[in-house]
C-alpha cells in the first residue's frame, strides 16, 4: 500500500519506518529542510533502540523515502498518516494548529478516495474538526479515522510491531476495510483491532495515559506513606501486583512521571473535564501529587547536610525522563538541578544519552562528565535521577574511593537495602526504610 506520514517526530517516524518494514511504500513529509535533508542521507534524527536498522534498511530498499512537498508526499497514497505535534496551549489544553493547518492544505490535493488518521494524540472531537478543514478544498471521498498510538518511548519498535491492541475510531466500512488491511502483519499473534467511534477512540488514548499515571501516582503516594508507617513500597508492589485485576506493571515508586505524554495528557484530558463542566477530582490530585513527588528526595538532602548546601558538590547520575532515551521533557532530573543549584549547590551531572539535550536547556550551569564515576571525584552526595541499567551494578570499591561521604539520595530504588547498609551508605530511597 502507498502511505504517507505528516510529520516525522516521535510518533511519525515510528509508523512510517514500521510499515515500510511491513512492506508498505511510505513517504514521509516534514516542513523542517534540514531534518528531511538529513534523513535522506541516512542519518536518523532521534534515538530509539533498534529504530535506526529498520530505518536504513527500508530508506536503502526505497521502501521509505522523504519530502518537504505535501502534494509530492501524498501522491497516490491510500492512506495518510497525520502525526503532528499537539502542544499544550497556555490554558493546557492541546494545540491542533498544526494538524488544522495540514488538513486545510490536504483538502484540494486528495485526487482519490483517501483514508486520513489522526495519530497524534488528539482532543475529543478533533477528528471532525479535521474532516471539516478537509471538506473545504475536497473534490473527492475520503473518510477521517482516530487511531491513537500506545507506543512507549525506548521500546517504540516493539510496541509497533507487536502492539497490545491496536484501537481504530470509524465508523465508514470502507475506512475498516482499508485498515484492516494495513495492519494484519501486525496483529498475526491475535492482538485485536478494536473498532469503535472516532470521539471513543480519541478518549481511549486519553484515558490509558491518565490511567498508568493515576497508577504510577498512587505508588507513588504508598511509597510516602510506607516510609512514615516503615512498611516497604517493593514489598507492597510485589503483594498488589500478583493480583491480576492489579496487574505487576507500572507499580514502580519514584520521583514522578514525565516525558512529553503523560504530563500533557493528564492536564489535557483535565481541561476537556472542565469544558464540560465537570472536575475531574482524581486528575487534580494526581497532577499535584506528581509536582511534589519530583523534587520530593531534596527535604533528605537539605536535612542531611544542617539545611546548608552551599557549596556542595552533588553528583546527578541520570537525567532522562527513563531509561533508553535522550528525551529530557519533564525530567525530574531537571527540576533537582534547578533546585540545587538555587541552595547553592555545585552540580556535576552524567547520562549516556541525555545530556547534549541537557546542555542546550542548562547550558553550563551544571558540569557534564564523561562517565558516572568522573561525577563522584569528591562529591558529598550522589543522586540518582533514571534507572539506567549501567547504574544498577556499579563498581561500589571505586565509588567508595572517589564520593566524599557514603551517601546516596536514590529516585529510583536502585539497590537492595541490606547491600547499602552491609557496605556503610547512609541511603535514601522511595517509600523504604532509612
Ligand atoms: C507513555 C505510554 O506508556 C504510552 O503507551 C503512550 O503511547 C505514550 O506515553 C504516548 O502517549 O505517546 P512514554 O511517555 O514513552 O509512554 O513512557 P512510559 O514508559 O510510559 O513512562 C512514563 C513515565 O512514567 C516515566 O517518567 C517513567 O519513569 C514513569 N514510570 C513508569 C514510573 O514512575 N513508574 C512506573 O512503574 C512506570
Amino acid at each position: 500500500m502507498k502511505i504517507a506520514v505528516v510529520g516525522t517526530g516521535y510518533v511519525g517516524l515510528v509508523t512510517g519506518t514500521c510499515f515500510a518494514e511491513t512492506g508498505n511504500q511510505v513517504t514521509c513529509v516534514d516542513i523542517d529542510e534540514n531534518k528531511i535533508e538529513k534523513m535522506r542521507a541516512g542519518e536518523i534524527p532521534i534515538y530509539e533502540p533498534g529504530l535506526e536498522d529498520l530505518f536504513l534498511r527500508n530508506s536503502n530498499e526505497g521502501r521509505l523515502q522523504f519530502t518537504t512537498n505535501l502534494a509530492e508526499g501524498i501522491e497516490g497514497a491510500k492512506v495518510i498518516f497525520l502525526a503532528l505535534p499537539t502542544p499544550p496551549g497556555e490554558d493546557g489544553s492541546a494545540d491542533l494548529k498544526y494538524i488544522l493547518k495540514v488538513a486545510n492544505d490536504l483538502g484540494p490535493l486528495l485526487k482519490d478516495y483517501t483514508v486520513i488518521i489522526d495519530k497524534s494524540t488528539v482532543p475529543v472531537g478533533t477528528s471532525e474538526k479535521v474532516h471539516a478543514a478537509i471538506s473545504k478544498g475536497a473534490k473527492v471521498p475520503f473518510d477521517v479515522v482516530s487511531n491513537p498510538e500506545f507506543l512507549r518511548e525506548g521500546v517504540a519498535v516493539e510496541d509497533f510491531m507487536k502492539p497490545d491492541r491496536v484501537v481504530i475510531g470509524t465508523k465508514s466500512e470502507r475506512a475498516k476495510e482499508v485498515m484492516n488491511k494495513l495492519y494484519a502483519p501486525l496483529v498475526r499473534q491475535g492482538n485485536p483491532i478494536i473498532f469503535m467511534d472516532e470521539r471513543s477512540a480519541e478518549m481511549t488514548k486519553y484515558a490509558a495515559n491518565a490511567f498508568l499515571a493515576t497508577k504510577i501516582t498512587f505508588m507513588n503516594e504508598i511509597a510516602n506513606l510506607c516510609e512514615l508507617v516503615g512498611a516497604n513500597v517493593d514489598d507492597i508492589r510485589k503483594g498488589i501486583g500478583t493480583d491480576s485485576r492489579i496487574g505487576k506493571r507500572f507499580l514502580f515508586a519514584g520521583i514522578g512521571y514525565g516525558g512529553s505524554c503523560f504530563p500533557k495528557d493528564v492536564q489535557a484530558l483535565a481541561k476537556t473535564s472542565l469544558e464540560n463542566d465537570y472536575k475531574f477530582q482524581i486528575l487534580d490530585a494526581v497532577m499535584n501529587v506528581n509536582e511534589q513527588q519530583k523534587t520530593k528526595l531534596i527535604p533528605a538532602v537539605q536535612e542531611f547536610f544542617g539545611n546548608n548546601l552551599k557549596g556542595k558538590k552533588i553528583a546527578m547520575w541520570g537525567l532522562a525522563f527513563k531509561p533508553y532515551t535522550d528525551d529530557i521533557r519533564e525530567a525530574p532530573a531537571l527540576y533537582n538541578i534547578d533546585s540545587l543549584i538555587e541552595a547553592g549547590c555545585e552540580v556535576h551531572v552524567y547520562d549516556p544519552e541525555a545530556m547534549k539535550n541537557v546542555q542546550s536547556v542548562v547550558g553550563n550551569k551544571v558540569t557534564y562528565c564523561k562517565n558516572p564515576y568522573e561525577c563522584l571525584q569528591d562529591a558529598d552526595a550522589l543522586l540518582i535521577m533514571t534507572e539506567w541499567p549501567q547504574f544498577r551494578t556499579p563498581d561500589f570499591d571505586k565509588m567508595e574511593s572517589l564520593l566524599k561521604n557514603k551517601i546516596i539520595f536514590d529516585g529510583r530504588n536502585l539497590y537492595e537495602l541490606d547491600q547499602m547498609k552491609e557496605m556503610g551508605y547512609t541511603y535514601y530511597s522511595i517509600g523504604r526504610e532509612r
